[in-house]
């Protein structure tokens, strides 16, 4: 069976402003089920023949949420909670020696991110498959999506010589973030978005870390060893936030030689801004999208959403409203990538 890793401690601004420091994407009720994204991602995974009970890694601020919403759909978790946020190889260690402890070595882990749309359960299950043939013979693998723009927010994928007869490919370039011109050239060579959904062995991410990040893989040794537990919570030591905070695909995927890649034939998002939402929501004939009270008049292509004032617009197109009790966000969809900006210029003004 597979262990699966779920790690909802990102903090994000670029759904600003219903999404907040204090209220990130993946506890929003966002999914077209009306669940919240994180709620989706536990189904995904739920324990039964192929997962076992997962591990939820998030900081203390999000402990109640990680709970309840996972009550609320019937799941148990365990909630391993950071003292401080320390990006996601911190995270993702934490939880690979915590899921060894728990079923042995040589467990198979199943990384999730916590805040996407994977649009067919059963194709993502097919991947997962896939994925495991490859895990086995001791393979890091992700899931490759085909990209459709370029964008500087993703890790870029080259495919390598197949792996098992062709079910996978092994990872000849791996590449966080590149410029957008690098991307394109990326995109006209071929390569595949990383979907930041990692399924391997858990005793080879750990010699793979432990050669590339020594320092984070002696701070999380600590505080797993510290970790205290009570209902439901595991509770690491404070030698967690003497771990250097860096991401999973720099610390290990972009040097590890390891890496395998599964392509994922689902549809995937990220939701990474008001855009993505609306292009992964049901619009009406006009191409818009009404969330909350909301009255429009000649109005197409365009994302309402008001979480308390009525909202009324009048003969706008491919627009974004987004609506709260005490901000108001306005700008044509197109730039909704820049929201992340403007909430940065925000904070440095406060
Ligand atoms: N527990 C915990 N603690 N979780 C974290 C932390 C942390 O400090 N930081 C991030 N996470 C979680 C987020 O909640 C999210 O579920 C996941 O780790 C990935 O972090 P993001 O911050 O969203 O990463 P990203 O979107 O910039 O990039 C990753 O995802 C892309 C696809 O969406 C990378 O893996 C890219 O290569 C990938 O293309
Ligand atoms: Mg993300």
């Amino acid at each position: 069976s597979i262990v699966p890793v779920i790690l909802a401690g990102g903090s994000g601004t670029r759904l600003w402003p219903i999404s907040r420091d204090s209220l990130p994407k993946q506890f929003l009720p966002l999914s077209t089920s009306g669940n919240t994204l994180y709620q989706d991602t536990l189904k995904r995974v739920a324990p039964g023949e192929t997962f076992t009970a997962p591990l939820i890694v998030t900081n203390e601020e999000f402990r109640f949420f990680a709970q309840r919403q996972a009550r609320e759909i019937g799941i148990e978790p365990t909630v391993v909670l950071e003292p401080v946020r320390r990006d996601s190889a911190p995270a993702l260690l934490a939880a690979t020696l915590l899921a060894q402890q728990l079923h042995g070595e040589e467990a198979f882990i199943l990384v999730l991110a916590a805040d996407h749309v994977i649009g067919d359960e059963a194709s993502f299950r097919k991947a997962c498959r896939k994925a495991m043939n490859a895990a086995e013979l001791g393979h890091i693998v992700t899931f490759g999506i085909t990209p459709t723009e370029a964008r500087s927010s993703y890790g870029y994928i080259r495919r390598g010589s197949a792996v098992n007869g062709g079910s996978a490919a092994r990872v000849e370039t791996f590449a966080e973030k590149p410029s957008v011109d690098v991307a394109r050239t990326y995109i006209d060579e071929g390569y595949l978005w990383n979907s930041g959904n990692f399924l391997f062995r858990a005793d080879v991410m750990m010699a793979e870390a432990e050669q590339f990040e020594p320092a984070i893989c002696g701070a999380v040794r600590h505080a797993v060893a510290h970790s205290t537990g009570d209902l439901g919570f595991c509770r690491l030591g404070p030698q967690f936030a003497s771990a250097p905070a860096v991401s999973i695909d720099y610390a290990v995927m972009e040097r590890t030689s390891r890496a395998a890649v599964v392509e994922g034939a689902f549809p995937w998002s990220d939701v990474g801004s008001w855009k993505a939402l609306h292009e992964i929501s049901e619009a009406d004939e006009d191409g818009n999208v009404l969330r909350g009270p909301v009255t429009v008049m000649d109005a197409k292509s365009s994302y309402f959403h008001s979480e308390g004032p009525l909202v009324a617009a009048i003969g706008v197109e491919g627009v974004s409203v987004i609506a709260t009790g005490d901000a108001v966000l306005v700008m044509p969809s197109e730039r909704s990538e820049d929201v992340k900006k403007l909430v940065a210029s925000m904070k440095s003004q406060q």
